[in-house]
């Protein structure tokens, strides 16, 4: 049974084609996001749209297979509002990076105990609520404003539904009940908004000619829970990190739906078979987005001249690699990237391995806080990176698994799609067998870890005073 599994991410949109382990077809387009200043990241949904439809159609045409289903993972927090009888788009996609909505934040401040013990989040602009409520304030009355999945499934089958992992990055999700909170929607100002019906990971929602014939769509996820699926953390205590746009520690916590005690947010990995299983996640705003970076400023032409310009040693330079803000544990919107202790020694090379270590160093703190797994899996475009990696294995102290497929978020659509389509299968059946690409065993003592970590968390709390 062949699936079209599109992953509608930041930076790209890709679609694969998979039957049994097989992939059959890959497709896929650029999206970039326009960047401004006053935190301002937002995308073109047409853009997003057609990038669905013309690398979906690609792929099917490669593959030259009968498609059984169509499955959609999403960025999880992109925000638009749009005219639910036209299904035309009234405001640009506000991206998950998107900092606009700070005010709204700042505003709910009193509340913020309550909403975490609620929804398992930390009141922050990366999550969708902050951006609907800045839209409704800011743009328009008009439509409805949703994440960006409501909008693309609504485009393909006609429904207005989200699954209940979006759902639950929103901050407006009770997380035990997986239902809408009536008391947060309040709170947000979003009380009388018409939002869309929540339904597992596992349901089929509708159909699609988009793709040619009429195609079943389903298995409903947010990309970053679809990778964690694709990587088989389904046992609690098993974690992998994706390095995209942002790098995202993901982190199997079973049934258990109660606030992270280490200041890591708590969503829900998926919905199947009638039971919702949680994770625990901490990000990293800025991954590919801080290589990119690197790149506008000329310090390197690519992500693949990483490896090449790395220096060995930083020279005793470190970054924060905050560009969009300081996500987990420290939840600082308001707080920037930086780079300490440079010289007049300090070049290119420098200042490239210190950006790479200060993402697995940010990495690192979040696999401490939570049940430290035993190996990180990974996956992502960066993982290309030795350095990275390598530094990765380094300063977590575990073994580090590069997932056997660059495709892993889309190959998670595939295996929930499958759920959605057989009743009679189970999670693991679902699944498509891997085994790792390249590990990476640290090379570092504990000690040496232990002592890179220390100068590294201390930098980055040099950054977080006089700002509150
Ligand atoms: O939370 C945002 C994240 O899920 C986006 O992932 O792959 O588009 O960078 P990606």
């Amino acid at each position: 049974m062949a699936i079209l599994a599109i992953d509608q991410g930041t930076s790209s949109t890709k679609a694969i084609v998979v039957e049994g382990d097989e992939v059959l077809a890959v497709a896929e387009r650029r999206v970039r996001p326009e960047y401004r200043p006053g935190g301002v990241v937002e995308q073109d949904p047409e853009a997003l749209w057609q990038s669905v439809l013309t690398s979906g159609r690609d792929a099917v045409a490669k593959a030259g297979a009968t498609i059984e289903a169509v499955s959609l993972a999403n960025q999880g927090e992109t925000v638009l509002a749009w005219d639910r009888s036209t299904g035309e788009p009234l405001t640009p996609a506000l991206v998950w990076q998107d900092r606009q909505s700070e005010p709204v934040c700042a505003g709910l401040t009193d509340h913020a105990d309550l909403i975490h013990e609620r929804t398992g989040l930390l009141l922050d602009p990366y999550f969708s609520a902050p951006k609907m409520t800045w839209l409704r304030r800011e743009v328009t009355r008009h439509g409805v404003v949703t994440t960006s999945d409501t909008w693309l499934v609504h485009r393909l089958t006609g429904e207005f539904v989200t699954d209940t992992s979006t759902a639950s990055r929103s901050l407006i999700l009770d997380l035990a009940r997986v239902d809408w909170d009536p008391e947060l929607l309040e709170l947000f100002g979003l009380g009388d908004e018409e939002l869309p019906t929540l339904v597992p990971s596992d349901a089929i929602v509708g159909t699609t000619s988009a793709f040619g014939g009429d195609i079943p769509v389903g298995g409903l996820i947010v990309d970053q829970q679809a990778a964690l699926l694709a990587e088989g953390c389904i046992q609690p205590g098993t974690a992998k990190c994706t390095y995209g746009t942002g790098a995202f520690l993901l982190a199997n916590r079973g049934s258990d739906p109660s606030p992270h005690p280490g200041g890591l947010a708590t969503s829900v990995a998926w919905t199947v078979r009638g039971d919702t299983t949680y994770c625990a996640d901490g990000q990293v705003y800025t991954a590919a987005s801080a290589v990119r970076w690197m790149s506008d400023l000329g310090l390197i032409d690519s992500a693949a001249e990483l490896d090449t310009i790395a220096a060995e040693d930083s020279g005793g330079v470190l970054c924060s690699p905050a560009f969009a803000g300081l996500a987990a544990p420290w939840w600082r919107s308001d707080v920037g990237a930086s780079l300490h202790g440079m010289s007049l020694s300090t070049g290119r090379g420098e200042i490239v391995r210190a950006v790479l270590e200060g993402i697995a160093a940010h990495v690192a703190e979040m696999i401490d806080l939570g049940d430290a797994p035993e190996r990180l899996r990974v996956d992502g475009g960066l993982t290309r990176s030795a350095t990275l990696m390598q530094a990765q294995a380094d300063l977590s102290q575990v073994p580090v698994d590069v997932f056997g497929s660059e495709h892993a978020t889309a190959l998670g659509a595939v295996a929930t799609a499958r759920l959605a389509l057989d009743d009679s299968l189970s999670l693991d059946d679902a699944l498509v067998g891997w085994s790792p690409a390249r590990t990476y065993e640290p090379r570092w003592t504990a000690a040496q870890a232990a002592g890179f970590r220390a100068r590294w968390r201390a930098a980055v709390e040099s950054g977080l005073t006089g700002k509150d």
